[in-house]
């Protein structure tokens, strides 16, 4: 191969030594760097059960970029920031038809589910510059201890209507995103509705709601279903709710109390139905022998 000069060469020669095999649709089957972001799940490019990842530069190079300014979080400062909405991302790697729920999933094994509904409506973006900067170039932290690196979700008034309910399932965001995963919202959950959980009592079923909605970001529930940032089985949890019930509540109102540095905030606000309703439903399964 002829070059017309000699840097154009070297970069051709540098480039080719760091290549991987990358698809046509700029998917690589390995995660090569941390700085990834892995797609898995039903996307019509991926075959069942496969995972594969774009690299920051090819989710830079997307059409559907754009720049918004605004501040991520209350506390910093507005600030340019460059974004792909995830519906640009989704023209890249469509979901198969059927996916109706997205879930986001973050280093710490966070878990935000939005259904397809959801990302249609609200148009939530991966923020990939923050001020100009990629995250090597230094992001802020949130809550004084978590990065919002390699990548953050979030919605943004500049993209979408604002919301005003909370979500039947818990927070939309995500901090330290490193995985986009399309699922089939009944199929994700069955494990929480079917089977021994199918007859629940009405406080158990209230129970389950609240549960899905505050707890389930970072606490597995049956089947293995939902965050893990807690580190903490499903069965541990409603072992607790069952065996030293007063314990129990007693935490989930005072975490912070126990373990001032947790971040599981403290649910000092929620009504004494619900927490009834939290405990029935945790009773329920462990009675159930659900895991
Ligand atoms: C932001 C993440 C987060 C959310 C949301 C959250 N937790 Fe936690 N939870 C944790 C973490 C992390 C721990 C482990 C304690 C630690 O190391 O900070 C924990 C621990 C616990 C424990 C164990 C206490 C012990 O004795 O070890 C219970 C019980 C618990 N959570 C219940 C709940 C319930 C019920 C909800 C919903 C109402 C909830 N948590 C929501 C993160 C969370």
């Amino acid at each position: 191969m002829r070059f017309p000069n000699p840097a154009a060469c070297c970069l051709a020669a540098a480039l080719l030594a760091l290549s991987r095999p990358v698809r046509a649709d700029g998917l690589e089957p390995g995660r090569g760097s941390p700085d990834d972001l892995a797609v898995s799940g039903l996307f019509t490019p991926l075959s069942p059960g496969a995972t594969a990842h774009f690299t920051r530069a090819s989710l830079e190079a997307m059409p559907g970029v754009v720049k918004i300014h605004e501040s991520v979080k209350p506390e910093l400062p507005e600030v340019d920031l460059e974004v792909l909405p995830l519906l640009e991302l989704f023209k890249a790697v469509p979901p198969a038809a059927g996916a109706d729920g997205i879930v986001l999933i973050g280093a710490d094994s966070w878990e935000s589910f939005l259904p397809m509904e959801f990302v249609k409506t609200y148009h939530p973006y991966v923020l990939l510059r923050y001020d100009g900067r990629t995250p090597a170039g230094g992001w802020p932290k949130v809550y004084g201890i978590k990065p919002l690196a390699p990548y953050f979700s979030d919605i943004s008034p500049s993209l979408g209507p604002k919301l005003e309910t909370p979500l039947e399932y818990g927070y939309n965001d995500a901090n330290q995103m490193v995985e986009i995963r399309a699922v089939v919202t009944k199929d994700r959950y069955a494990p929480f509705f079917e089977g021994k959980l199918a007859g629940l009592s009405p406080a158990a079923a209230m129970g389950r709601k609240t549960f899905l909605r505050e707890c389930s970001n970072c606490h597995l529930g049956p089947g293995h279903v939902g965050g893990n940032v807690a580190h903490r089985s499903f069965a541990l949890l409603s072992a607790q709710a069952t065996l030293s019930k007063d314990y129990f509540i007693h935490f989930v109102r005072n975490s912070t109390l126990y373990l001032p540095e947790t971040v599981m905030a403290p649910y000092d606000q929620m009504s004494p139905a619900e927490m009834d309703g939290l405990v029935a439903f945790l009773q329920a399964a462990r009675a159930a022998g659900v895991e």
